[in-house]
């Protein structure tokens, strides 16, 4: 059975990566093979995640590509030497030019630690996000699985959970229950629904 070729990029732990993973082998991911997953981050525990898993992991960082543009060529030709076809955001922490994204139209889909327009966009990312809801005081927050384009955090939203917060929350309690209960349940089912989708109109 055809299925598409996804490549996961992200700079951290991997629980995100491991979701999806896991959501691969159990069946609840079956239009995509995780094919290939970047670090842009050096001994990034994700690195450690694919490997266990048995998929093929690169790293290289900005500074070694010389900057912004280097970075985006070489992403770019590993993405195409591999034939990959969708590109999942999993706890990636760089953000990617205009010129990059524009190459792939709804073939980028990122997952972001609120429920947007809610704590999104520049500045927003990681602890930041929690930070924000807590010092807002919202008594709901969650996470959002989106597509990728030209502004941060800004394309159609494919999937949400919401999170309910308490008052004895920190910062690191609230992203420990989004990430669990929230990002870690709708990524994959996103990765699903997107590759189902481009199955369809290939
Ligand atoms: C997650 O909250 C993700 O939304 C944010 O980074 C955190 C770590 O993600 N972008 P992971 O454990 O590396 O997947």
């Amino acid at each position: 059975m055809k299925k598409i070729k996804t490549a996961v990029l992200v700079s951290g732990g991997g629980t995100n990566l491991q979701a999806i993973l896991d959501a691969e082998k159990s069946g609840i991911i079956k239009s995509c093979k995780i094919s290939l997953v970047i670090s842009n981050v050096k001994g990034a525990f994700a690195l450690t995640r694919a490997e266990n898993a048995g998929v093929r992991a690169l790293c290289f960082t900005k500074k070694e590509c010389g900057g912004q543009a280097g970075f985006e060529a070489r992403l770019t030709r590993e993405l195409e030497s591999a034939g990959i076809e969708l590109i999942v955001l999993a706890g990636f922490m760089s953000i990617l030019s205009a010129d990059f994204t524009a190459k792939y139209p709804r073939r980028i889909i990122n997952v972001h630690p609120s429920l947007i327009p809610a704590f999104c966009g520049k500045g927003f990312y990681g602890l930041r996000v929690h930070e924000a809801a807590l010092s807002k005081g919202v008594k709901v927050t969650g996470a959002t699985v989106h597509y990728v384009n030209e502004i941060p955090d800004g394309g159609e939203i494919i999937e949400q959970k919401a999170v309910r917060v308490y008052k004895t929350d920190t910062p690191e309690k609230l992203q420990k229950r989004v990430m669990k209960q929230a990002e870690h349940i709708i990524l994959p089912r996103a990765v699903e629904a997107v590759g189902k989708e481009l199955l369809t109109t290939k």
